[in-house]
């Protein structure tokens, strides 16, 4: 019989899971609680490697969600909302959602509140300016311009998974238009936006729709954390 092994987080509280990818051992028989849509899905990427961490990434999102509902984690079932966004079928007031970059995976859980994370990795990218001029309010730009130039592409990042926390924890990823939001502060109407630290060279952030937000950082070092 499967049994709760963690208690669904409280109100205001997103407790975030991270894990290395690459690097943690998964054997054959954990791999065989994917549903045949997900083998289908992992089946379309073109690199074996990102084949590997999507498959990784969805056999943790299930072994934690069982470790929070006390089930089998192959009788978990999701459902999608119109932009993507995963969710449990069953009627739970456990809440999810996913990142993972270069990677590094973080799976956020909040108990009763809509939850979004974004996590990337720090690097330059070509198109930043472009990306801040059209995506940045004037306000999330100065932060950024505060942070020196040196410390602009972290500013950016900042921004950027505070931006994507936020339309994920909505749903509409992209697809929402993201100046219409400055985050900065922290609130944006019901929800509530933070940036954590991560892993080194890496930013990140989550939102919840609630008006306090604490986070309780976990790693996964090994798979016997999640079912041993
Ligand atoms: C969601 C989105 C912002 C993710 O961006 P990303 O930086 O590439 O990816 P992340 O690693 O942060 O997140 C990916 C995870 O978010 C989750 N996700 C997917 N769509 C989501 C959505 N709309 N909202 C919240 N979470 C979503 C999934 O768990 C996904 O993990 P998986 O690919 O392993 O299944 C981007 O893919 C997007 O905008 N999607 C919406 C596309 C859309 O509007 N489609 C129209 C319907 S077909």
């Amino acid at each position: 019989m499967n049994t709760e092994r963690f208690p669904v987080p409280g109100k205001g509280i997103a407790e975030i899971w991270l894990a290395s990818l690459d690097t943690l051992s998964i054997d054959a028989e954990q791999a065989v609680i994917l549903e045949p849509a997900e083998a289908v899905r992992a089946a379309r990427y073109r690199f074996d490697r990102d084949r590997v961490r999507y498959r990784r990434a969805r056999i943790l999102l299930r072994l934690l969600l069982a470790g929070y509902l006390g089930m089998d984690a192959a009788r978990i079932r999701f459902a999608y909302g119109l932009h993507g966004k995963p969710r449990l079928e069953r009627e739970t007031a456990l809440r999810f959602n996913v990142s993972h970059s270069s990677g590094e995976a973080a799976f956020a859980f909040t108990g009763g509140s809509e939850v979004g994370v974004d996590i990337e990795r720090v690097r330059e990218i070509a198109e930043m300016s472009a990306i801040s001029a059209s995506h940045f309010t004037t306000r999330e730009r100065l932060s950024m311009s505060d942070a020196g130039e040196r410390g602009q592409t972290a500013g950016f990042f900042r921004c950027w998974t505070r931006k994507e926390a936020y339309v994920k924890g909505v749903g509409d990823g992209l697809s929402f238009p993201l100046l219409s939001v400055s985050l900065e502060s922290g609130r944006c109407g019901a929800w509530t936006i933070q940036s954590f630290a991560a892993r080194p060279g890496f930013a990140a952030a989550v939102a919840v729709e609630f008006p306090e937000l604490t986070i309780q950082l976990r790693s996964i070092h090994s798979l016997d954390q999640l079912t041993g």
